[in-house]
């Protein structure tokens, strides 16, 4: 049975930690949006060929460290050499890809909540139960006073997250415009408790439809204040942004 049923009310998860300020998915952004005030951060997850959690959004890294190629080839003692802070600013040279472990000790430590997203694995079936299975393992660590939510643009993913580990919230990511008639099946085949439209498009009514059959509604990405204040107006239940200290400012402290 779900055991951990995250309660979101005008949340802003700071996506990526705070990646304005500091490098996308590093101990240094989540840090930078845990000062700001934040208490939700969001980050993606996968595996190295050797099976360990890193937190990275692309399965290349190219774009957000100083190396290229899969992460698929990597193990973990290939970590330490890799700078994943250089590329946004020589500031935060030697930040690494944030194992999964290190990210739970952090909101343990600190009391935060997370959005853990897992990335549609393209390794096959049996990488991503190993996936799942490895993600739900290391949650299990967590102080059970932080709220989590576990969600993927993977629907299979996600129906076998919530097969296996019954005991985690989960939620279901949208791209614009695939929110289908079925959303609902899907929704309860997943165990989810919320789902992520992206913004563009996303119309008041299927808000309402949601929040009335009682799922949570977190929107991505929204960088706007003022289209953060309307779809909280809309009955949002959070808005996942890149700008995580601004929206704070003027949202107030959030639970
Ligand atoms: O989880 C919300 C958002 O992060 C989904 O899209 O591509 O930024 O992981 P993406
Ligand atoms: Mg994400």
């Amino acid at each position: 049975p779900l055991v951990h049923r995250p309660r979101l009310e005008r949340a802003v998860l700071a996506h990526r930690g705070l990646p304005s300020r500091a490098p996308e998915n590093t101990m240094a952004s989540f840090l930078a949006a845990a000062d700001a005030g934040a208490t939700w951060i969001e980050t993606d997850v996968d595996l190295l060929g050797d099976g360990t959690a890193v937190l990275i959004h692309d399965t290349a890294l190219d774009r957000t460290t100083d190396r290229s190629g899969s992460i698929y080839a990597l193990e973990a003692a290939d970590l330490a050499t890799i700078d994943a802070g250089s590329w946004f600013d020589p500031r935060f040279a030697g930040e690494r890809l944030p194992l999964l472990d290190t990210f739970i000790d952090l909101l343990s430590e600190r009391g935060l909540h997370a959005n853990i997203e897992l990335k549609p694995n393209e390794q096959g079936a049996a990488r991503s139960l190993l996936l799942v299975d490895t993600v739900a393992r290391a949650l299990d660590a967590l102080d059970p006073a932080c709220q989590v939510l576990v969600s993927s643009f993977s629907q299979p993913l996600l129906m076998a997250f919530h097969e296996r580990h019954p005991r985690y919230a989960t939620a279901v990511l949208y791209e614009a415009g695939t929110i289908r008639p079925d959303w609902l099946s899907v929704a309860e085949l997943c165990g989810a408790t919320c789902i992520h439209p992206q913004d563009e498009g996303l119309s008041e009514e299927m808000v309402a439809l949601a929040r009335g059959a009682g799922y949570g509604v977190n929107v991505w990405t929204v960088n706007s204040a003022q289209r953060a204040a309307e779809l909280f107006e809309w009955g949002c239940t959070g808005v996942f942004t890149d700008v995580a200290d601004e929206l704070l400012a003027l949202e107030g402290p959030q639970r």
